[in-house]
């Protein structure tokens, strides 16, 4: 006969429930815990790539992929690294923020509006490739 056994049959009850409770309680945290890591890792959390030098250079290489084939340099010449119809592009010391904002809604009657053609990640790599020119 174990102690448990020898419990009234509602106190042994009871307390076989709440053990199942807090088992179960602890094998949901450990659900959500793995769930929360799995997500980070899948990079659904903020973008790491932003904040890692080493992968600076490949989203700034996507970046002038990206401007060399929608035309920008029809407006900023020389890949940006000269004034044309819109103005030099390197060494600016305009914001990120202005930057991805002026890309996106454009400027009537000066330039496009881009917001509708590249996702925030294709923004952020025409970011980096401007950030990456030399002045
Ligand atoms: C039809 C010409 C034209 C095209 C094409 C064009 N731009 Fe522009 N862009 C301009 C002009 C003009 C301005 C200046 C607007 C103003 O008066 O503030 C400008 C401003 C900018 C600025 C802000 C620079 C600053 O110092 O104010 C950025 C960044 C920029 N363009 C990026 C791009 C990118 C990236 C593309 C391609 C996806 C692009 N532009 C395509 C004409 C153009």
């Amino acid at each position: 006969m174990t102690p448990e056994r020898r419990l009234p049959l509602p106190l042994f009850l009871t307390y076989s429930r709440a053990g199942t409770t807090i088992q179960t309680l602890r094998a949901l945290a450990l659900v959500i815990v793995a769930g929360a890591a799995l997500a980070l890792g899948a990079g659904i959390g903020p973008p790491a790539r932003a904040d890692t030098d080493a992968a600076a250079p490949a989203a700034a290489k996507e970046g002038e992929q990206l401007f060399d084939s929608h035309g920008c340099g029809f407006c900023h010449e020389n890949g940006g690294r000269a004034a044309g119809k819109g103005p030099k592009l390197a060494g600016t010391e305009r914001t990120d923020s202005f930057i991805i904002f002026r890309i996106k809604h454009g400027k009537e009657g000066a330039m496009p509006a881009w917001g509708s053609v590249f996702n925030d990640a294709q923004i952020a790599d025409l970011l980096a490739y401007i950030r990456s020119l030399k002045d």
